[in-house]
């Protein structure tokens, strides 16, 4: 049986690129990516479905607007639902998406952000945990509600804050740790070891 999940992501994609080498390899349990999605016509994670052979979409879409308008949100949706995805994939999707996209999916939808939520929600969130400055950070994987960065937590992995981190050694540690933390939430969901919220 198979799980189909849908990335959508706006840049370099090294998150997707996990996720696609442990579909490669046998560790995203029953989880086929069935495309990735993006509102950017360049961005990187386009190429990088193609190297893996998976269909990539660009969505044209409003490019200094931070919201999905109903035109881009109905485009997002058409493909997602005639693709029958059985879960949607954040993975540094940088649009903000509205109610209505969020149910038209069920509520079937997940983000991934580079924080221990409910800490240092928004953007720069590494940076401002390594100013703030606090000794403990990370990442999350979450479901996705209409409000930002506020959904259920599904799982967490946190990494620690060295006296002499830099912005650049420590942006790595918690990409490093997204790497892992993404398709591990995926092929847990796959499996059915984590449920879907009610
Ligand atoms: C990741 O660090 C992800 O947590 C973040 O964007 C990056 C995407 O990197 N997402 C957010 O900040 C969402 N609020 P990638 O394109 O290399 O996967």
């Amino acid at each position: 049986m198979s799980f189909r999940i849908i990335i959508l992501g706006s840049g370099r994609g090294s998150n997707a690129h996990a996720i696609l080498e442990a579909e490669a390899s046998g560790q995203l349990g029953e989880a086929t990516t069935v495309a990735v999605l993006s509102d950017k016509k360049e961005a990187p994670i386009l190429d990088l479905a193609k190297q893996f052979g998976k269909s990539a979409h660009y969505v044209p879409c409003r490019p200094k607007k931070a919201r999905l308008d109903a035109e881009e949100t109905e485009a997002f949706l058409k493909i997602i639902q005639e693709l029958e995805a059985d879960l949607v994939v954040l993975a540094g999707f940088m649009k903000i998406i509205d109610q209505h996209f969020i149910e038209s999916l069920d509520g079937k939808i997940i983000n991934l952000h580079p924080s221990l939520l409910p800490s240092f929600p928004g953007i720069n969130s590494i940076e401002n945990a390594l100013n703030f400055p606090v000794k403990i950070t990370g990442c999350t994987v979450h479901w996705v509600i209409p409000k930002i960065d506020a959904g259920k937590i599904i799982d967490q992995k946190a990494v620690t804050i060295e006296p002499d981190e830099t912005l650049e050694s420590l942006s790595e540690k918690v990409h490093s740790a997204e790497h892992l933390l993404l398709p591990d939430v995926i092929r847990r969901l796959s499996t059915g070891e984590i449920s879907f919220q009610k």
